[in-house]
């Protein structure tokens, strides 16, 4: 750190967007208040008692500046709703095609994993100038990514998956904090991302990378809990395929119609009783309590290469 400074250095496409918002509104609420307070000022020492001023009440009214009162400050809200839920939106529409990066929080601790299997604590590498979306989830209380540089903040909860998406536009480090009081050391729940070029970026990934992709890992596991008993190409049980299934539209039984995204995938995998695919009946066990978030995730990864998978003959 070096000197103080108001603001961290923007490093995201999103950071210069914020600002702006944020200081018309720091200045629009400065002028309300100063105007206030000079008129409470002048009106104190020209009406102060024993003052000889004219004090005959004002009978009548104006439409022209009843109008103007309500009306202005109306467009203004207007403005400034329609300006905030433009920017709400983009940070809310990851781009396809966007880096996916797994984040599990917890006391105090954050362990991240890109898709290609390389995994890091407290520390996060990315290459520059390409869209990055990460999945979050928290292995106890609630907590909070937050990356002030990149003017980004998002909860994590434990039970659900949340969304983060942002572009660096420099390379650098910037710091990575917990912005959500999670307990004794929520303070020290600290970070830092370290944005690089994409050909240094492509270098350290395959340097340190020993492990499995996180889709090879979740088909390693994907066999080891007896998924593929049942949702295998060849297996006897009447279970849904997963072929072709990521990110599209699945019909349930009780007439819903839900995308099959993250979330979906986890729930059907802890509480297979709440999505039930229509057509097929409730006999999937829990896999509550025997599979941990980084193999939550790593499952979640394998069914996603299947997306684009043809689906096998027997479907259904
Ligand atoms: Cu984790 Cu505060």
């Amino acid at each position: 750190m070096s000197g103080f400074h108001l603001l961290e250095p923007r490093a995201s496409t999103f950071a210069s967007s914020y600002d702006w918002l944020f200081f018309t509104m720091v200045v629009m609420c400065s002028v309300v208040a100063i105007g206030v307070f000079v008129v409470l000022t002048v009106f104190s020492i020209r009406y102060r008692r024993g003052a000889s001023v004219d004090r005959t009440p004002f009978s009548g009214s104006s439409h022209p500046i009843e109008y103007a009162w309500t009306i202005t400050p109306f467009l203004i809200f207007l403005g400034i709703f329609v300006w905030a839920a433009i920017l709400y939106a983009e940070a809310k529409t990851p781009p396809p095609g966007a880096l996916d990066v797994s984040v599990v929080a917890k006391q105090w601790m954050w362990k991240l994993q890109h898709s290609e299997g390389r995994r890091e604590i407290n520390e996060l590498h990315l290459p520059l100038g390409r869209p990055v979306r990460l999945v979050m989830t928290s292995e106890d209380v609630i907590h909070s990514f937050y990356v002030p540089a990149f003017r980004v903040k998002q909860d994590v909860l434990p039970g659900r998956y949340t969304e983060l998406w942002f572009q660096a536009t420099r390379t650098g480090e910037y710091p990575l904090e917990c912005a959500e009081y999670c307990g004794t050391d929520h303070a020290r729940m600290t970070g830092r991302i370290i944005v690089m070029q994409p050909a240094q970026y492509a270098t350290w990934l395959s340097r340190g990378n020993l492990a499995p992709s996180m889709a090879a890992a979740g088909e390693e596991r994907f066999r080891s809990l007896g998924c593929s008993g049942c949702h295998g190409a060849n297996a006897s049980v009447h279970a849904p395929k997963l072929e072709g299934v990521f990110g599209h539209p699945v019909h349930l039984s009780d007439g819903r119609t839900v995308i099959a995204d993250e979330s979906y995938i986890r729930d059907s995998i802890l509480l297979p009783t709440k999505d039930v695919v229509a057509g097929f009946v409730p006999i999937m066990p829990s896999f509550q309590g025997q599979v941990s978030e980084g193999d939550l995730l790593e499952l979640i990864a394998y069914i996603k290469s299947l997306a684009n998978a043809a689906p096998p003959p027997r479907q259904r």
